[in-house]
């Protein structure tokens, strides 16, 4: 859309979330929430989007580089926090403004938004929604005819009567407005109110007395414009967004067979095909390719996993697996873990920073850390890499077409060379030279008529 700057307000103290942490930076769905109508505007097609940040400036380390941070020294109210970002505004350019607690705005609904301000020739249009709960939103007070009076505050008992209170048409915190006029509609709010703040809807009555037109734009779903003030707004929130993101997976062809068992971030890639089992979590920055069967119940963080492999009851964090590759059940998958094409790892393993080639198996019980193992090399059941001499991390280097017997434990650092072989029970400390035997165990010695020295009491 040309020439339109958002403005996002994010510099209020957020005390309803009882948090440490700055309301726009709690998660949802795997973004900040801040980072939710960033992407909105930019989406609307925004030339500028400023971010009001607070005194702390938490903000700007979580931001884009083409997003602007402006400073409210103080959470003065949001009529304030706008006033903040002026400086930023260009006066001939119509400015929106969101709350960096209302995520689940999209492009479209902002441009509706300046649409419909554009068709009404309005100074400012505030976008409002109906609600059957109006809970603690501003209520939107209309005259005879319709038109926009003002709104009223609720959230701290004083500013609105019991007849306002029952009002369902609420303020959304999203308007648009003429930059210019708002500029000087701004300096005529006063903090005379509950709170002591300076209300950005108390812009609406100021415009209104200069002779100016004020709309209002209803938003038909009501969920686009759910604010979040506490944690259960934001677990209504969550739900809603989640909601949307498994609608967009399954429109381009992924199944997820019970929805409401599985959470997808909103940063997460699926290819067609593939089948989402239920209590699948995906996370963060996890993209998966085609055709793959994932779950149930496993955990992908931030993993890269190319097409047809399978993960079943598995915890796979920051790992890479190439195609055909198979996982679990019960496998851990640390950070550095690289499965090549159609490699194998079984059930109780667990790999950290490793890299196994193409057609590797390691089908059972079995820890490998800072390994490197050769294509088709087979690691037996209770291989340990004894990788950490609490100094150093030590690397195991395995080569291709190795037999590593069961319970071996491989001291590292180490070197298996190809298709050499461990015995049973081996505590390898030197390495083992291409195609020889590696035996590191005592000797079975036995004890001959044993039993009959002992008293019938003993046996
Ligand atoms: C606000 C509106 C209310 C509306 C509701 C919709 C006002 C006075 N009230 O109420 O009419 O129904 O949003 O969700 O505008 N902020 C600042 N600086 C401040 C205060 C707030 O940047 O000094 C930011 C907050 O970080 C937040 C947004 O503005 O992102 C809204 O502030 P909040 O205190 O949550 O306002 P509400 O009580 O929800
Ligand atoms: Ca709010």
């Amino acid at each position: 859309m040309s020439g339109l700057s958002v403005v996002i307000l994010a510099a209020g103290e957020g005390t309803r979330m009882r948090s440490s942490v700055p309301k726009v930076l709690h998660p949802l769905c795997g973004r900040p929430l801040i980072a939710w109508p960033v992407l909105a505007a930019r989406a609307a097609g925004a030339e500028r989007i400023v971010v009001v940040d607070g005194p702390r400036r938490a903000l700007a380390d979580h931001l884009p580089d083409d997003v602007a941070v402006a400073i409210q020294e103080a959470a003065r109210g949001t009529g304030d926090a706008v006033r903040a970002a002026a400086d930023h505004l260009h006066p001939e350019v119509p400015v929106v403004v969101l709350a960096g607690d209302v995520p689940l705005i999209t492009g479209d609904a902002i441009q509706a938004l300046v649409t419909a301000h554009n068709r009404a020739r309005a100074a400012a249009t505030m976008a409002t929604m109906i609600l059957d709960d109006p809970g603690g939103y501003g209520r939107v007070v209309r005259d005879a005819d319709g038109g926009v009076v003002r709104v009223v505050e609720t959230k701290k008992p004083g500013d609105a009567t019991p007849e306002e209170m029952a009002l369902r048409e609420v303020n959304t915190g999203i308007f648009c407005f003429d930059a210019g006029l708002l500029r000087t509609a701004l300096d005529h709010v006063k903090p005379d109110n509950a709170q002591g703040e300076y209300y950005l809807p108390d812009v609406l009555p100021a415009l209104r007395e200069a002779g100016h037109a004020i709309a209002a734009h209803v938003v038909d779903d009501p969920v686009l414009t759910l604010g979040v003030n506490d944690r259960a707004d934001l677990a209504t929130v969550r739900a809603h967004a989640q909601r949307r993101i498994h609608a967009e997976h399954m429109r381009r062809g992924v199944t997820l067979v019970d929805p409401a068992q599985t959470t997808i971030d909103a940063d997460v890639i699926i290819g067609q095909d593939t089948v989402i089992e239920p209590g699948t979590h995906l996370r963060g920055r996890t993209s998966i390719g085609e055709e793959c069967t994932i779950g149930p119940a496993s955990t992908l963080v931030d993993a890269v996993v190319a097409n047809r492999v399978t993960i079943r009851h598995a915890y796979v964090d920051s790992a890479v697996l190439a195609d055909g590759a198979t996982v679990g059940p019960f496998a851990y998958l640390r950070p550095g873990t690289a499965l090549q094409e159609d490699a194998k790892v079984g059930t109780f393993v667990e790999v950290k920073n490793s890299n196994l080639g193409r057609g590797v198996k390691v089908p059972h019980l079995s820890y490998l850390g800072d390994a490197d193992v050769g294509e088709r090399t087979n690691i037996g059941a209770g291989t340990i890499t004894a990788n950490y001499d609490y100094t150093n991390k030590n690397r195991t280097t395995i080569g291709r077409d190795a037999r590593v017997s069961v319970d071996t434990s491989l001291v590292a650092p180490v070197t298996i060379g190809d298709g050499a072989y461990t015995a049973a029970g081996s505590v390898i400390t030197e390495d083992v030279p291409p195609g020889a035997l590696g035996v590191a165990r005592q000797r079975q010695r036995n004890v001959e008529g044993y039993a009959d020295r002992k008293t019938p009491k003993e046996r």
